[in-house]
């Protein structure tokens, strides 16, 4: 058994958080119990990617308790929670390759190590697994029988695989399912959206002018959350549809041109690039908290912010400060990584309890399935 995790040593204080997540996991729980006894997952080989965090731990401990053999790596630089990565390497014996504020290189190294299994399945949380597997290890595919696609993101960068005919093996899309967007994109993302920003920060709320980019199920989520605060919530949307949505939803809507002028704080959760740019930044309150909740670092157009900024320091964890030439400051939360997962814990086990169950359930359908599914999503 091979790994590459931070402490081994801080395994015993992960698997307390574990437990205290599966507390709160009755469906995976009842789905662990059925799969101890029946063990549909006899020796499958299963390649995770997902973000290392305790409500993870409990569906690899279910796989495992299915009869897989299965490993993990990181599905985001930033997210992995390390007391869980080493407990589950100490006591549950999977293979574990994440490490918290790992660079890119160690990132795509840990993706290699999960590959090096030769999965039959693969499971993805924004699809980077999948598309090294293809574009750099394709000599492994013939072995792969199908996977699992966790958010809105990967999906839609799978769907562009399949439509190009380059997808080769089924994937079911996880977020597809009910009983996951409509509670852990919306509910999920609302709550721990704002814990990871207020952790990061320890601002007030209440008062302030919130912007929210992206009308979708994880902006809407955080829209709702953030009013409930006390806050005054912009929303910005480029689809007029989720945009009328959001001003019938009692919401001042608004481009992100005019909304850049008055924000105290603002958090994208559009899953497309370059969301706020250099003009926006440039016409920013001094102070502004900007920060995003989608799957990728590409929202905000950091690049642009580095050509306007004359210095920047880490004022505190999980906050740059940039000093722009205009003399004002912007701060940056969690270096544009996903904030509830990089300053907080991400979603609740309840909401992920549901997410989770839909994983092992797809997995365990594949693997019985007497006829392969097409190669789509
Ligand atoms: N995505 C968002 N929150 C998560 C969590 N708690 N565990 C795994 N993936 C997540």
């Amino acid at each position: 058994m091979d790994y590459d995790v931070k402490d081994i040593k801080s395994a015993k204080e992960g698997a307390l958080r574990i437990e205290w997540a599966n507390q709160n996991m009755s469906v995976l729980n009842r789905i662990r119990k059925r799969f101890e006894k029946q063990t549909p997952l006899k020796g499958i080989r299963i390649s995770a990617c997902l973000h290392v965090t305790t409500e993870t731990a409990s569906l690899m401990q279910t796989l495992k308790a299915g009869g897989a053999e299965v490993c993990l790596c990181a599905s985001n630089p930033l997210s992995t929670q390390d007391d869980v990565a080493a407990s589950l390497v100490k006591h549950d014996r999977i293979s574990v390759f994440a490490i918290k504020g790992e660079d890119h290189k160690t990132y795509y190294r840990h993706i290699y190590a999960v590959l090096d299994s030769r999965p039959q399945f693969t499971m993805d949380d924004g699809a980077d697994l999948v598309s090294t597997l293809h574009s750099e290890r394709s000599e492994l595919l013939s072995g792969v029988r199908g996977g699992t696609e966790e958010t809105t993101t990967g999906i839609i960068r799978l769907r562009s695989m399949a439509a190009d005919g380059v997808l080769q093996y089924p994937i079911i899309a996880v977020n597809d399912a009910q009983t996951k967007h409509f509670f852990d994109n919306r509910y999920g993302t609302g709550q721990s959206t704002i814990d990871g920003i207020i952790r990061a920060t320890n601002r007030l709320v209440a008062g302030s002018n919130f912007v929210v980019c992206g009308y979708g199920w994880c902006g809407r989520g955080l829209a709702m959350r953030a009013r409930g605060m006390g806050a005054n919530v912009i929303v910005t949307e480029v689809d007029p549809l989720p945009a009328l949505e959001a001003v019938m939803d009692g919401f001042t809507v608004m481009p992100i041109h005019r909304a850049a002028r008055i924000g105290d704080f603002f958090c994208t959760l559009t899953g497309n690039i370059n969301v706020i740019r250099k003009e926006h930044f440039q016409v920013m309150k001094d102070g502004a908290m900007v920060s995003n909740s989608g799957h990728f670092n590409v929202e905000l157009d950091l690049e642009g912010l580095k050509k306007i900024s004359k210095s920047r320091r880490v004022i505190r964890p999980f906050v740059e400060e940039y000093r722009l030439k205009n003399g004002r400051r912007i701060n940056v939360l969690g270096e544009g990584r996903l904030i509830n997962l990089a300053a907080a814990e991400g979603h609740p086990s309840s909401v992920m309890d549901m997410s989770f169950a839909n994983q092992a359930l797809s997995i365990e359908y594949m693997v019985k399935l007497k006829k392969p599914l097409e190669k789509n999503v």
